[in-house]
């Protein structure tokens, strides 16, 4: 009795949400999106209150969920599939069958979930390295880097550029008969900010400098010093992504202490020696006019939180707040944004100023696109969009890589 009544009570909460949530217009497969986001909402209703009531923690609920989806290492009749470690660190390789004398190009693939969730053997990443390996002629290389809040930053970062490092090697790439020049590191969401970071890191180590050839980000996420960009404050609610869900995540990236997302939803999170830094993230300045619309900028508000943590002035996690000449030697750069959500201005920001220095960037904005896409190839709600986002930047790769 009591276990039909919940369930009652969950599919009219999932009804009203499907039914009556205001939901933007022009968004493409609007029902199917409406159904994930309805989904995705409940799932942090319920978190919240297990949090709540000391049941689990707010993250477990999603990463219960996350890690229901894994897939064994499988080879098929194009593509060798290895789990093993690079340097510790484990990783999943994806070896082309075909022409094995042939030198081939190489994708480093870093995984999104909000430094907090996902594994590159997730079945909608593993298709889409499957493929791309198959596509490309490419040896694929996706890295299952430590998640917080277990392991805080920089942990993630770190294994990302321990693994990238190792695989780097002349030893390394001959075992693989990888093309030393044709390397890309290529990352969705948060694994797009890691991209950035590592691809940064080395281009400005003299040791590493021009051996990755391409850099490709999705829907990335690339600062965390203003929270209240234009838009942050368009999608705050969604759809998929809300910019709450957001910082609840990715702040535990930073510290399980609460203080930190509750000032960072008010945009007060960061400390007054920060002040220098926001001449690097203001929109005002790096948004195209189309999409700074009617908004205001408002200053940042400074030092309101006691406890400071240096990761907040790091450019390995905001690399948005790279200097001019950090950024001005990196190599070939892909950005793809959508526009319902809440990080698109981070991309166009980031394309910006890299041009701004003369770095070479392609950017696609998908109008119709919500974040995320990528992971929504497989159920239980499949998206079309997913397929857009992965061809478009396949493209973009056959030409340039
Ligand atoms: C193997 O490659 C061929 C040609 O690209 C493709 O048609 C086929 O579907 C691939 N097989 C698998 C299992 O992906
Ligand atoms: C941001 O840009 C606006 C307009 O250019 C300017 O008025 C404001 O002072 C800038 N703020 C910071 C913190 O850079
Ligand atoms: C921060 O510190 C001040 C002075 O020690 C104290 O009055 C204030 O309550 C503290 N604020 C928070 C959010 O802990």
């Amino acid at each position: 009795m009591g276990y039909k009544t919940l369930c009652f009570a969950f599919s009219c909460i999932f009804f009203a949400y499907c039914v009556y949530l205001p939901f933007p217009e022009n968004v493409e497969e609007p029902w199917k999106v409406r159904i994930l986001d309805s989904l995705i909402r409940m799932t942090s209703l319920v978190a919240t209150l297990f949090e709540y009531i000391g049941l689990m923690k707010y993250e477990d609920i999603f990463l219960t969920l996350s890690s229901l989806h894994l897939t064994k290492p499988v080879s098929d009749e194009n593509i060798t599939v290895i789990d093993t470690k690079f340097s510790d660190i484990p990783v999943c390789l994806y070896l082309p069958k075909k022409k094995p004398k042939i030198q081939k190009p190489a994708i480093i693939f870093i995984h999104g979930g909000a430094f907090v969730l996902g594994s590159c053997k997730a079945a909608a990443y593993d298709d889409l390295n499957r493929w791309t390996a198959n596509k490309l002629d490419a040896v694929v290389v996706g890295i299952d880097y430590r998640l917080a809040p277990q392991y805080p930053f920089p942990a993630a970062f770190e294994d990302c550029v321990s693994v990238i490092k190792f695989f780097l090697q002349e030893k390394v790439l001959t075992k693989y008969r990888v093309d030393p020049t044709r390397i890309c590191i290529m990352g969705d969401s948060s694994g797009g900010t890691l991209t950035a970071t590592v691809t940064q890191l080395l281009q400005n180590d003299p040791k590493f400098k021009d051996r990755i050839k391409a850099q490709a980000l999705i829907y990335p996420g690339l600062q965390s010093l203003d929270t209240s960009l234009p838009s942050h404050r368009e999608y705050a609610h969604g759809p998929i992504l809300s910019r709450e869900m957001t910082i609840k995540l990715a702040c535990l990236y930073v510290t399980e202490d609460k203080a930190l997302p509750q000032a960072a939803l008010r945009n007060e999170h960061m400390p007054e020696e920060s002040r220098h830094l926001f001449k690097f993230v203001n929109w005002s300045d790096f948004l195209p006019e189309k999409y700074k619309k009617n908004h205001v900028y408002t200053e940042p508000v400074l030092g309101k939180l006691n406890a400071s943590y240096p990761a907040l002035v790091d450019s390995r996690l905001s690399p948005l707040i790279a200097s001019d000449s950090q950024l001005q030697s990196l190599p070939l750069t892909y950005i793809l944004t959508c526009e319902h959500d809440p990080l698109r201005d981070d991309g166009f920001i980031y394309i910006t100023r890299l041009r701004n220095v003369g770095v070479q960037v392609t950017h696609d904005h998908i109008e119709e696109g919500i974040h995320g896409a990528l992971s929504f190839t497989r159920g239980p709600v499949f998206l079309d969009l997913g397929l857009k986002v992965r061809d478009k930047y396949i493209t973009w790769l056959e030409e340039n890589l």
